[in-house]
């Protein structure tokens, strides 16, 4: 759907799909150059990132293999205490591989530093992190991600992957949220 199907839902467009497109573009060049004759592997964190691999991955001018991962939260407390817990893991054998992990939004970056720190032990070659959106304001640890799509404001967004209540995913664009839509 568009922002106009919705828009009494939403404060306002972050970053529009033309918007996010053109960036996926730009960094599928980069990542292409970088990987240039190299093993690489896109995972995707099951369920905001659908939306990036899917674009990102088609942008890409190489072949790469993707796999995904599912984490969940042990409790409400999860999300500030950076426990999180596998739902569903990899099917591919990290060893030799070069691993991109693709994610929709690097919040306060917990789960991305729980996952940094899982995929170690398992002899990839290399990881990296691609992100489309970053909140620099809300970071509680800081994440080395090497491609960044857009750094945005610590609002409630949704859209292009990222859900409230698991409404909103399929919005096209990435908008801010209402606050009578969730208070
Ligand atoms: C979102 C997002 C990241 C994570 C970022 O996933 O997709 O994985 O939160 O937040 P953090 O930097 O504060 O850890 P969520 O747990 O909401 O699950 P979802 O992808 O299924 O929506």
């Amino acid at each position: 759907m568009r922002a106009a199907d919705i828009q009494d839902d939403l404060s306002q467009i972050l970053v529009t799909e033309e918007e996010i497109l053109a960036k996926l573009d730009e960094l599928a060049a980069r990542v292409a150059e970088d990987y240039a004759g190299k093993d690489l592997l896109l995972v995707g964190v099951l369920k905001g990132a659908v939306m990036v691999m899917a674009d990102f991955s088609r942008a890409l001018p190489m072949d790469a293999p993707m796999d995904w991962m599912a984490v969940s939260s042990y409790g409400a407390s999860t999300k500030s205490s950076g426990v999180v817990q596998i739902r569903k893991d990899l099917d591919t054998d990290l060893h030799g591989k070069h691993v991109l992990i693709v994610e929709d939004i690097i919040d306060s970056g917990l789960t991305l530093s729980w996952l940094l720190e899982n995929f170690e032990s398992r002899g990839a070659d290399s990881i990296e992190v691609l992100a489309l959106l970053r909140k620099p304001e809300a970071a509680k640890v800081e994440i080395d991600c090497r491609y960044v799509g857009f750094d945005i404001p610590n609002e409630f967004v949704v859209g292009y992957g990222l859900d409230y209540a698991e409404s909103y995913r399929n919005l096209r664009d990435v908008a801010v949220l209402a606050p009578h839509v969730y208070s």
